[in-house]
């Protein structure tokens, strides 16, 4: 799949927020704004495939989430579990190839075997890739890249003075995949909490008051009509 050759964008990253807040204002609990935030993701799957993006990246639980309650924990990991059954017939189908960032190993076992066994039926899909950003923390990933690189020195594979950059990138998570051009955040926070925090350095950042639940199609294209306003400089000049 080509990247959209009007935006030059290969890769949107979402941090999907507001669903509590979406409940409440409707006077519900909580977990009945992560149930309707389903749609949203679908309305985002959809606009990046007209569009040709190649990769999604949605911010769907973080390391700091895990300090929730315990209630509401549990809640999105069976979310997850049925989501992911939910949909991956439809996914597969549209060539979506699943896949994920974070720590997976801190996923309880039934949804992590459910998302296991979807990234293996989509792993030959050439669409786009949709990474879930699962107990995911940009310092926890920075973490590991380090502790990787630091004991290939003390394997003597190569020495402090060789670490560049795109050494730490490819250490990260997921090393093929591109830097973010865009960062969408929803229900109004500005505010990264600790999502890709070495990919970002030089993505657009674009804050919208939505609340995730309420943030489909024509949403996203506001987003990406904003992305495509920016004069992007990279510390040079125009
Ligand atoms: C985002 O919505 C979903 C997750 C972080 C799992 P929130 O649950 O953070 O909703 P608000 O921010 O409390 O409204
Ligand atoms: C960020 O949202 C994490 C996800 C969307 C998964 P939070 O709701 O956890 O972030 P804070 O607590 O407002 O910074
Ligand atoms: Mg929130």
């Amino acid at each position: 799949m080509k990247s959209d050759p009007v935006l030059d964008l290969r890769h949107i990253a979402i941090i999907m927020d507001g669903n509590g807040r979406w409940a409440r204002k409707r006077g519900l609990p909580r977990i009945k704004g992560h149930n309707a935030a389903e749609r949203s993701i679908h309305d985002a799957v959809e606009v990046c495939g007209e569009i040709g993006v190649e990769y999604l990246t949605l911010f769907a639980f973080s390391t700091e989430n895990w300090s929730r309650p315990k209630a509401e924990v549990s809640f999105i990991m069976k979310l997850l579990s049925r989501f992911i059954k939910g949909n991956v017939d439809e996914l597969h189908r549209k060539n979506v190839k699943i896949r994920t960032t974070g720590r997976l190993s801190d996923i309880p076992s039934g949804p992590r075997k459910d998302l296991e066994s979807a990234m293996e039926r989509t792993s030959g899909n050439t669409g786009l890739n949709l990474i879930l950003a699962l107990s995911y923390g940009g310092r926890a990933e920075l973490r590991d890249a380090f502790a990787g690189i630091a004991s290939a020195i003390v394997s003597g594979a190569f020495q402090a003075d060789d670490i560049s950059e795109e050494m730490i990138s490819s250490h990260l998570y997921n090393p093929d995949v591109p830097d973010p051009e865009v960062v969408i955040r929803t229900s109004g926070e500005q505010r990264l909490s600790n999502f890709l925090l070495w990919q970002s350095a030089y993505s657009e950042l674009v804050f919208t008051p939505v609340l995730w639940p309420d943030f489909h199609a024509e949403q996203l294209r506001e987003c990406l009509d904003e992305y495509r306003s920016r004069k992007r400089r990279f510390g040079g000049v125009e």
